[in-house]
């Protein structure tokens, strides 16, 4: 068994990889060393067995005598700790949910199901870190793969839907305050089936804009609106989340570089109201028209999670939302159809669980393939 530290495992992301972990059995292949930023010498979780004392997250003589550390810790601790812990001299493997190191030159992004022989290869050659990917990158790949694995996609534009979660824990709970005093503001006229609907929407919009809503996560209220801009001003016109979308996913699929050339992938990026699922409209321009049934089959067969909802508004409203999806592995693929602009053009929406194959799964399903 070896030693693996766990950094950052009692916030959102790490608390849905340790539960990941606990249901697929990871933790009978280790023995976890459980890491704390602010309460070290406490006591770890008491599920892990046998597990000893936390230990300070920010111990670098600790962390060295580790072979293999995996952090959901966040980006700030990335970029304190890890490099104080190469120039300590140490060489094990670091799997990190944080985006700091993504495009590293030695550093990999991981999604298995998607680039196994990138990540085989990166391990042949000694490569020691190894990142999860942008959330909407790993959602939409676990999708779309097959279509990418078949060469097909000659460009692809995405407009997203992205779950408050994507902020984080305290994004999440701003939101469901600020849809909670948006209804208090109207409970009495809702209660009142004679009331105007356009009185209501006014009260709403008065409550929306005269900044007494919690927004210090959003800046803006989120409830009953939604956000266009995700992450940092690029200061080209593009966000920081766009740019991710063409530069990780073409990175996650050995494309670029010295490989064969980048897929030309862009679009916009938009924070909506969901929990926790992070949702995409895609257009894509195929390199030849194939037929739709053989396109399900292509996304069927690439992994077992990716699932083709038959493209009817019924079947659309029971499985194609975030509400259907949200904790579990499925990531639906729905709305296929050729759209007006030619043979060549393929509509698609796809959902995802952006704490699951977007955070945790990929950072658990590397560690298993590091352990052997
Ligand atoms: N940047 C993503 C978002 C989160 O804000 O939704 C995780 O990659």
């Amino acid at each position: 068994m070896k030693a693996v530290g766990l950094v950052g495992w009692r916030g959102m992301v790490g608390s849905v990889l340790m539960q990941r972990m606990r249901e697929e059995g990871d933790f009978a292949f280790v023995e976890p060393v459980f890491f704390s930023t602010s309460n070290a010498g406490g006591a770890a979780p008491s599920w892990a067995e046998g597990a000893g004392p936390l230990q300070s997250a920010y111990d670098v003589d600790a962390l060295k005598k580790l072979p293999i550390i995996v952090t959901a810790q966040g980006g700030d601790y990335t970029t304190e700790i890890y490099p104080k812990l190469r120039a300590a001299g140490w060489d094990g493997i670091w799997i990190d949910a944080a985006s700091t190191l993504r495009m590293a030159d030695d550093a990999i992004i991981v999604l298995d199901p998607v680039n196994r022989s990138v990540i085989d290869a990166a391990l042949a050659r000694g490569v020691k870190n190894y990142i999860g990917g942008n959330c909407t990158v790993s959602c939409m790949l676990m999708g779309l793969g097959g279509l990418f694995q078949h060469g097909l996609v000659e460009w692809l534009t995405s407009m997203t839907y992205q779950a408050a979660s994507g902020g984080g824990a305290q994004h999440m709970r701003e939101l469901l305050t600020q849809f909670g005093l948006l209804n208090d503001e109207v409970a009495h006229l809702l209660a009142d089936p004679a009331s105007a609907i356009l009185e209501i929407d006014r009260a709403v919009l008065a409550r929306q804009q005269d900044g007494s809503l919690p927004q210090e996560h959003f800046q803006v209220p989120l409830a009953g609106n939604l956000i266009p801009w995700i992450d940092k001003d690029l200061g080209d016109g593009m966000s920081k989340e766009e740019w991710k979308g063409g530069a990780e996913t073409n990175k996650i699929l050995g494309l670029g570089g010295a490989g064969a050339a980048p897929i030309p992938i862009d679009g916009l990026c938009v924070r909506i109201g969901a929990m926790r699922c992070h949702s995409q409209a895609l257009t894509i321009k195929l390199k030849k028209d194939v037929p739709l049934d053989e396109i399900g089959d292509i996304l069927r067969s690439a992994n077992p999670w990716a699932k083709v909802v038959p493209n009817t508004r019924e079947e659309t409203l029971r499985g194609l939302t975030p509400v259907a999806t949200t904790g579990t592995l499925a990531i639906p693929v729905g709305r296929l159809r050729k759209l007006a602009m030619g043979p060549q053009y393929l509509s698609a929406f796809t959902v995802g669980d952006q704490l699951l194959w977007g955070a945790a799964e990929p950072l658990r399903r590397m560690l298993r393939i590091v352990l052997g």
